[in-house]
């Protein structure tokens, strides 16, 4: 299917044209098409191969450190190895036209920030931030991308330079709260702006799911892009179903806010 600027809803591509205020709130799928795996995707998604329990919370570390850092490494490196695909890229560009665009991501991967956005909201970590486990002292990793570790391999975590203990990936784990700041921040953006794009999550996982209707109690357009239907298809004004390096380009164009490419 080739999606064209015909294909965007008038309404959307003036909405965003005259937005003030924009949030564009991105989930794995905006990072599908670099080759990183979404999490609930049925075949492809991370959640599908890989025990949620056993290596995203607090008590899996604890039993399995090696175990759990070994599964981060691998993902590391992947972040490391993939490259912002055209949707990161036109969520960089719609900043550079004007209106006040805040970028908030459930994504632990640093390809926003590689296409160009500044200021983003991490709202479920990075795996590019570890840190302590007792003392919360960052810890710097290899500046260069390690050799792939392998999704099985088990690798012990590194030792504190502070105070010794285990060094832990810097993302959100389940039963682990969102960090404040960047929630506050997430929240008090789609209080005011105009327009959210929800892009590439699947809309499930909460509080960050809050952040579209929280944009719609309050009078924003909200708009969805996605291959897939969500919770929020019922409530946004527009779905757009395709994926986000296709369709994101495309609503810039229809917008006029890109005249080429
Ligand atoms: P999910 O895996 O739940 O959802 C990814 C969404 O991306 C799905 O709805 C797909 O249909 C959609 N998708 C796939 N390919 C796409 C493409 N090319 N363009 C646009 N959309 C596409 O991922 P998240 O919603 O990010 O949390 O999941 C939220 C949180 O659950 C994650 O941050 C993670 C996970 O457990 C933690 O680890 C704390």
């Amino acid at each position: 299917m080739t999606t064209t600027h015909q294909d965007i809803p008038p309404a959307l591509a003036r909405a965003l044209r005259e937005a003030r205020r924009i949030v564009v709130f991105t989930g794995a799928g905006v990072s599908a098409e670099s080759g990183i795996a979404t999490f609930r995707d049925a075949l492809t998604g991370l959640w599908s191969r890989f025990d949620a329990q056993a290596l995203a919370t607090p008590e899996a570390f604890r039993a399995h450190p090696d175990v759990v850092w070994g599964w981060y490494e691998w993902r590391r490196a992947q972040s490391l190895r993939a490259r912002p695909n055209p949707a990161h890229l036109a969520i960089a560009e719609l900043a550079r036209r004007g209106a006040e665009v805040t970028v908030v991501t459930q994504n632990v991967d640093d390809l926003h920030e590689r296409a160009g956005s500044a200021g983003v909201l991490h709202l479920h970590g990075s795996l590019h931030a570890p840190r302590c486990s007792a003392c919360g002292q960052p810890w710097r990793p290899e500046a260069d991308p390690p050799e792939d570790p392998g999704e099985g391999r088990r690798i012990m975590p590194p030792a504190c330079g502070a105070c010794g203990a285990p060094v832990r990936p810097g993302v959100v784990w389940f039963g682990e709260s969102l960090p404040a700041r960047a929630w506050q921040e997430a929240r008090g953006a789609a209080e005011r702006c105009d327009l959210l794009l929800s892009v590439g999550t699947s809309a499930l996982v909460y509080p960050a799911a809050e952040l579209p209707l929280l944009a719609l109690s309050k009078g924003a357009v909200v708009a969805q892009v996605n291959p897939a239907a969500t919770p929020l298809d019922a409530r946004a004004h527009h779905n757009l179903h395709g994926p986000a390096a296709t369709l994101l380009p495309a609503l810039l164009r229809a917008s006029g806010l890109r005249h080429s490419g």
